[in-house]
């Protein structure tokens, strides 16, 4: 597997927890107008909403935004991509962005803003990280199989198996595909 190759498998897994996310904002709203209350807390678990958010920070932001920040990014930077006012710029400025959205979420669970807070930076989350990603599947990661080919995409692969061994540990992946897959049998059947 190269590192792109492992990127996009990813993407795929953040953009199936992203539907989840619009699908609970759906049951939130929908709670509030049954019920006429701003805090809807009937209608989605609020352990699922804290769940969410770890994957969040855990999955999405430390280990697959640290691959693209602490080892793609350079070695594209390396390879002659800039940072300042290029793509690289872009993609680091769009992760900080998402971190803003991610800090709005925890503050709303934490506060006394309930649910109806959690709502605007939920969807603005996934409006950003669903435009975000089709950038770097349709240009980013194309640029990178170009430049760095596919013998350095693989060896960068082992040092991204090092990185989340490191950063979140063994077995914790998996764990988050098992939230996902719970997670889309409660909010995304028909
Ligand atoms: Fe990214
Ligand atoms: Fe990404």
């Amino acid at each position: 597997m190269t590192a792109t190759e492992d990127l996009r498998a990813e993407h795929e897994g953040v953009l199936r927890m992203l539907d989840i996310l619009r699908a609970i904002v759906v049951r939130i709203n929908a709670g509030q107008a049954e019920s006429g209350q701003i805090d809807a807390g009937q209608a989605v678990p609020v352990t699922h909403l804290e769940s969410i958010l770890e994957f969040l920070r855990v999955f999405v932001d430390k280990c697959h935004h640290g691959k693209e920040e602490d080892i793609l990014f350079p070695a594209l930077e390396q390879g002659g991509v800039t940072r300042e006012g290029g793509p690289i710029g872009v993609m680091l400025q769009e992760h900080a962005l998402g971190r803003g959205h991610i800090r709005d979420m925890g503050a709303a669970l934490a506060g006394q803003g309930g649910l109806s807070a959690f709502v605007a930076p939920a969807l603005a989350y996934a409006e950003l990280l669903t435009q975000h990603i089709a950038k770097e599947n349709n240009i980013l990661f194309v640029m990178a199989d170009r430049l760095l080919g596919a013998p350095a995409l693989t060896q960068m692969h082992e040092a991204f198996e090092r990185l989340e061994a490191e950063r979140i540990g063994p077995g914790r992946h998996e764990a988050f595909h098992r939230l996902l897959d719970d997670l889309a049998a409660e909010y995304l059947a028909a």
